[in-house]
């Protein structure tokens, strides 16, 4: 499974990339505003996060028209060779995917959350798919499962050979909110987990690992002073 960063913040996506694990970012219009964000500079926003990672880097659609959305999905997909365009899973989205598809743009459909969303993102082009955990969480059910299904019905098929991409689509964990959910998201078979950054952080952490490391460290100004 590869880590994306599910953030707008430039520093985080510089701290994350010197990690060396850095598979991609997506954002997102909320994300987007949490950092302050202007219309008129979105553009060279996502051009800057694409000279900072060489990975996929999804800019999302605002537009909610199939023609609106193709015309936005153009103009995002101009913006760096690494852009993929984000777009809701809706109609006109969908629509608007086929095409965007058939002109080689990649399209990360986004707030998805059940079977046949996803599998209608996958036959009309998506080459991403991200199905949302914790939004299900946070209305009091189980998002873990619905992302189960959701892994397990699109890897039942084939799309490759008809989605006009000749590639299979790959599955992101989305509204990732705990390491949990992403050990089960791996388990589960996603290709890729979009993780905030202080997810991401906990992720690394572990007390046994603190625990290890302070033993060794004791240990080692013994042997420092035998
Ligand atoms: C995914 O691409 C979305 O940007 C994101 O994961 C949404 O997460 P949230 O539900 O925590 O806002």
């Amino acid at each position: 499974m590869k880590f994306f960063l599910d953030t707008a913040d430039l520093n985080e996506i510089k701290e994350v990339e010197s990690w060396g694990l850095l598979a991609g970012v997506t954002t997102n219009p909320s994300l987007y505003a949490r950092i302050g964000g202007r219309v008129d500079d979105f553009k060279k926003h996502i051009a800057r996060i694409c000279e900072i990672t060489s990975g996929p880097v999804s800019a999302e659609c605002v537009s909610m028209k199939r023609d609106e959305i193709i015309a936005e999905g153009r103009e995002l997909a101009a913006i760096a060779p690494n852009v993929v365009v984000k777009i809701p899973t809706m109609i006109e989205g969908l629509a608007a995917t086929k095409v965007l598809a058939s002109e080689g743009i990649r399209v990360n459909m986004t707030l998805c959350f059940s079977v046949p969303q996803a599998l209608m993102a996958a036959r009309s082009g998506a080459r991403y798919i991200s199905p949302f955990i914790g939004r299900f969480d946070d209305i009091g059910e189980d998002g873990l499962e619905q992302f189960e299904q959701v892994v397990c019905s699109v890897k039942n098929y084939e799309f490759a050979s008809s989605n006009g991409l000749g590639e299979e689509p790959e599955i992101i964990a989305a509204s990732v909110r705990s390491s949990h959910h992403v050990t089960q998201a791996a388990l589960m078979g996603a290709d890729i987990a979009t993780v905030p950054f202080n997810v991401l952080k906990k992720c690394v952490e572990h007390p046994l690992t603190d625990r290890g490391l302070d033993a060794f460290m004791k240990d080692w100004e013994k042997v420092k002073n035998q």
